[in-house]
């Protein structure tokens, strides 16, 4: 799939989104402080129950070796296979109670997924791509990088630019009405427009 080609969706929605997608290899190249914190900047500004911002992100450039390994060690081998080339690796972190009162936050890790999803798109207005990850081990992460009780790891980042062509990617969606229902669950919302 070319590096800049459209998500081939029902209804028109706005170009970073149809661009953004998880690819499955970079090219093996630096990002920019400038770059990098511009993706946390839009995770920073993502909406939270609360505002009580439950994400943490533990982040690695690739130059700082002692660091992305720490983190590229942390995910599943075939992941490792290509994130090894990206160009930094996140370990996003939920807090799961609320500072205020100490009460369980239930949307902490909906608010990271937020979090990321900013990221997401924020790389791409500027050149990058990012690709979540569930495929990492969370205990270990938990203990090469020291997150302490009251935080739970959620996902695995890795940033980078995508070579052109990428790996080939089955891009696909389930149909509208699979999951998109009047307020009956099950009853497909009305697509006429
Ligand atoms: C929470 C989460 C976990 C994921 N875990 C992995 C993973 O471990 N390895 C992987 O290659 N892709 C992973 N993905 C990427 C999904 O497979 C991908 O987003 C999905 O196939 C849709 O493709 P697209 O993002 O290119 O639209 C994950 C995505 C999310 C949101």
């Amino acid at each position: 799939m070319p590096h800049n080609s459209l998500a081939p969706t029902e209804y028109p929605v706005h170009e970073l989104i149809a661009r953004r997608r998880s690819p499955r290899d970079f090219i093996i190249t630096p990002i920019s402080q400038e770059d990098l914190w511009s993706i946390l900047e839009a995770a920073r500004w993502a909406p939270s129950c609360f505002n009580e911002q439950p994400w943490r992100f533990l982040v690695a450039h690739r130059e700082d070796s002692e660091d992305f390994e720490r983190l590229l060690t942390c995910l599943v081998e075939a992941n490792q296979a290509w994130c090894c080339r990206a160009s930094a690796l996140i370990l996003c972190v939920a807090k799961h109670d609320y500072t205020l009162n100490g009460l369980p936050n239930d949307w902490a890790v909906h608010d990271v997924g937020i979090a990321v999803g900013y990221m997401a798109l924020q790389a791409v207005a500027i050149g990058h791509f990012t690709h979540a990850m569930a495929g990492f081990d969370k205990k270990r992460a938990r203990e090469v990088c020291e997150i302490p009780e009251g935080f739970a790891p959620v996902t695995m980042v890795a940033i980078g630019k995508a070579p052109e062509p990428d790996v080939p990617l089955e891009r696909s969606r389930k149909p509208a009405e699979t999951n998109v229902f009047t307020s009956i669950f099950g009853d497909a919302l009305n697509q006429k427009v």
